[in-house]
Parts: structure tokens; sequence; C-alpha cells
């Protein structure tokens, strides 16, 4: 591309030696002998550098550099200044002037700062040009990685924000589905509408029903307003359906009406109301398993499994945990009062050895954790989660599992055993129980329910503190060893 260089000084003899000087090198350049004519010239092109002579009738060379370096950053500026007045040239470069030159100057001087001043520009553009190729590689929205098959997925997401297909976002407990949910409809043509998320496993099935479908006054004891529900709210936006594993038989049937039909009824209302949103759908387990077990409509499975995406959990993308623990710690107000910038290279070991079950959720937990007990700019100290978990594997074989149990029974028990341990740890205090099990609380009360744990028999001091909640009765024939 061709440099472009503007002359203003009021010496005509000057503008065109200085013409002449750069002409020879190839630049193209103009002169002006006011500065009204020097700034019509900047708006018309695009130029390089300017050199502006400290003293031209009508302004100063100094208010007129203030005024090129604040209406075009990516101009650079030379001062050129008389013997005398030095001091206005480091008022110049004060100001923003990239460099000043005294009159009178030898050629030579004059294209040595020139190529300085635009060699120094050419630089900072490059590292800016790279800095935007980094973040556009690693990047999407508020997600960060290195990883291809993310990368994969980053562009799926970019491509669907341009249209209302129905998404079906899978993947374990915090690898970032909502985020994705939010990317699509934030990037999309949908943003200017609402994005509502809803966790269906928080409610219980009148409650959902009464969240996604609004009701009007009377329609139930209670209900002494009309009261939009999710869907309605959604309309013009996104409605994101979270944890649709736990929605009923039931309730799949009268969702699958509102895909279908694009219309609902609230609860006790006889209207029949248009709605317009677009569905992303997201779970962690096994849909297809549902379907097969019958616990999930085929017919809803299918229509909200139009296009799937399949999260891969962070161990399967150990890679991406320098960046972001990189990226946690810059959005971290805490790290930066407290100055933290990275962890040592032996706590990241760590945290690149560990599997991660909770997923980039989980890590930003520990390095919360980690933030609050550091002090200096480094964190050396990870605390991972399991570091008792010798103790406690060996409490639960002491326990006496039933291996002749099938699996899945096996895993409800195991997981009834781990919540009343939990529960017991934070004395029944769903939010610390919920945060030390990563999952959320309404997930913890669901799984409550199911259980029968109910949080009264955890509240006591010391409560049955060393019992399990639950003893598994170990069948008869293997007690005997
Ligand atoms: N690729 C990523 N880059 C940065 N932060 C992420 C990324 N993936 C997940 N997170 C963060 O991890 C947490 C869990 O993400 P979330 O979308 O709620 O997961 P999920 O819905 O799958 O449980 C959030 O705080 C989110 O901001
Ligand atoms: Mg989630």
């Amino acid at each position: 591309m061709e440099t472009r260089i503007l002359i203003v000084d009021d010496d005509p003899f000057i503008c065109s030696q200085l013409e002449g000087l750069y002409r020879a090198q190839g630049y193209i350049v103009e002169s002006a002998t006011e500065a009204p004519l020097a700034l019509a010239k900047l708006g018309e092109h695009d130029y390089s550098l300017v050199l502006v002579d400290l003293k031209i009738p009508g302004t100063d060379g100094l208010s007129l550099t203030r005024e090129i370096r604040d209406r075009w950053q990516d101009i650079d500026v030379i001062m050129i200044t008389g013997y005398a007045s030095i001091r206005g040239a480091v008022d110049a470069i004060r100001l923003g002037a990239s460099d000043y030159i005294t009159k009178p100057f030898q050629n030579e001087e004059i294209l040595i700062a020139t190529d300085k001043v635009l060699e120094k520009r050419r630089l900072l553009d490059e590292i800016q040009y790279l800095r935007g190729q980094l973040a556009d590689r690693y990047s999407f929205a508020n997600m960060v990685s290195r990883n291809p098959r993310m990368h994969d997925i980053f562009s799926q997401l970019d491509a669907l924000a341009q249209n209302d297909a129905t998404v079906l976002l899978t993947g374990e407990s915090g690898t970032g589905k909502e985020l994705c949910a939010r990317a699509i409809h934030y990037q999309g043509k949908r943003k200017a509408g609402k994005f509502v998320p809803i966790n269906c496993a928080a409610f219980p099935d009148t409650l959902l029903e009464s969240e996604l479908f609004g009701y009007e006054r009377g329609a139930f004891t209670g209900a002494v307003h009309d009261r939009v529900g999710k869907i309605e709210l959604s309309s013009g936006g996104t409605l994101f359906l979270d944890e649709i594993e736990s929605i009923s038989l039931n309730m799949q049937l009268k969702l699958l009406r509102v895909l279908e039909e694009r219309e609902i009824e609230r609860l006790g209302g006889n209207r029949r109301i248009k709605v317009n949103m677009r569905v992303i759908a997201a779970t962690n387990v096994d849909l297809d398993a549902l379907v097969a077990n019958g616990s999930m409509r085929e017919d809803f499975y299918y229509r909200v499994n139009v296009v799937p995406i399949r999260i891969p959990p962070l161990r399967d993308r150990i890679e991406d945990v320098p960046l972001l623990v990189a990226e946690f710690l810059r959005n971290s107000p805490l790290a930066q009062d407290k100055g933290i910038s990275r962890v040592s290279n032996r706590a990241l070991q760590q945290l690149m050895g560990y599997p991660w079950a909770g997923n980039v959720r989980e890590l930003g937990n520990v390095l919360e954790r980690s933030i609050l007990r550091t002090s200096g700019p480094v964190i050396k100290d990870i605390d991972l989660p399991g570091g008792d978990a010798k103790k406690s594997s060996e409490a639960s074989s002491r326990r006496g599992f039933d291996y002749e149990v099938p699996l899945k029974e096996f895993l409800r028990r195991a997981e009834k055993d781990y919540l009343g341990h939990v529960l017991r740890k934070y004395r029944g205090g769903i939010n610390s129980s919920a945060k030390h099990a990563l999952v959320d609380a309404a997930t913890l009360h669901r799984k409550m329910k199911s259980y029968g744990l109910r949080r009264e028999e955890f509240r006591m001091r010391g409560a049955k503190a060393d019992q399990p909640i639950f003893q598994i009765a170990a069948p008869p024939h293997s007690t005997q060893h």
C-alpha cells in the first residue's frame, strides 16, 4: 500500500523541498499552508504521517497536532520547529507527536525520522493484527479454547446464530452448554429479544407448567394476578430449556404441541397466544437411553434434537486448562485486586492432571478458592477436591457396597450415600452442599426428593454424625468372610 504524507508549513519553499525529497523516495505527498486546508485534506485521504510546522498562521502547530491525534489516532505527527522553540517541541511530544525536527534540517535527518516513525507504526499495526487473530482463533463470544473440536463447535454456533433451527446441546455439567446457548442468541438476529433460561429440573410438574405457560388470574388458588410464562416471555427471542431430561412425559406432550403449533394458552385462560421463539435445549444425559426406556417421548426427542451439538468434557481437551486459567484470572475482580496474574508451573501441572468431573465450572471454583488463599502475584498452591479422596474411598469400602445389584441401582445407592455425606457435612445447608457437589441447588433439591432425604435430618449439630445415612445391607452370603 502507498504511504501518504502531508506537509503543513506556511513556507512554500520548505513545502516544495520536502515534497521533492519524499517523492524521490516513492511516497505520495501533498502540502497545505494553513491548518483548515490541512484538516480538509486529512478528511479526504488516509494519511500515515503529517509533518507540522510549529508556527503556522491561523492556529499554532500544537493545536493542530492535538486535533489530529484526537481525530485520527492512527496518523503520526512529526513536528518541525525553529531552534528557538525546543520547548514547543517538548510540548508537541507530550501532545502525541511522534518526533520533532529542528530547522534548519538535513534531508537525511528527515528521512531517518520518517522511517523510524513509520516502522514503529507498522509494528504496532502488526501486533494489533496478530492480537485480533489470536482472539479470533481461540475465542468465540465469551468462550475460549484451543481445541480443534471446540473450534468446530464455535463455527457451528456462529452459523446457527444466523438461523432459527432448534439446537440440542449435550455435555457434562459445567462444560459450557448455557454459554453456547447464550452465544447463539447474542450473536444472532434474535439478540434484540430476550434470552429466557429455564431449568426444567428445578420445578415439579405443575409448577413447571405454570412457569412455562403462565396463568390468568383465578386459574388456581393463589393466582391473584395474570402472569406471563417463560414461553411467552421468550417470544421474539430464545427459550433455553435446561436439563430437559427431567421433563415428565405429560409435560413433554404439552411442550411438543407448543413446538409444533407455536401457540400457547395460559393456564386458566382460553385465548390462544401466538409465540415465536427459538428453542435451545440442553441435557447432560444420553436422551437415546431415555427414549429406549420409555421416559422420553420419541416425538418430543425428534422435535428437540434437530441440530445436536456435543460439547466435550474438559478432561478431553486438557490443553484448554492454561487458557481457561488465564481467562479466569483476567476476569476475576478478586484476582485483579490482589494483583494475581498467573499460576506457577507446578500448579498448572496439577491442574492439567486432574480429571475435572465438574468441568470448566469446577475449574473456576478451584481457582476461586486458590485466589482467596494466595498472597503475592502467583498462585503456587492449588487445593484440589479429593485431596482426601483416599480417606473417603476407604470409608465407602468399609461401608460394604453391594456388588450384586444392577449397575443402575448401585449408582443410585452411591449417589444417595454421597449426598447424605455432603448434606451432613454442611448441616443441611443446600447452597453449600450444592456448591460442594458442583450441582445447582435445584438439582440437589430434586435428587434429595427422589432419595427421600430431608434437610431437617441434617440440621442438628452432629446428627447421626458418623453413621452413613443408609446402610447398604450386604447380602447374607457375603458377610461370612
Ligand atoms: N470455553 C469456555 N471459556 C470460558 N468459560 C467457560 C467456557 N466453558 C464454560 N465456561 C464457564 O464455566 C461455567 C459453566 O458453564 P455453563 O455454560 O454454565 O455450563 P453447563 O451449562 O454446561 O453446566 C460458566 O461460568 C462459564 O462461564
Ligand atoms: Mg447449565
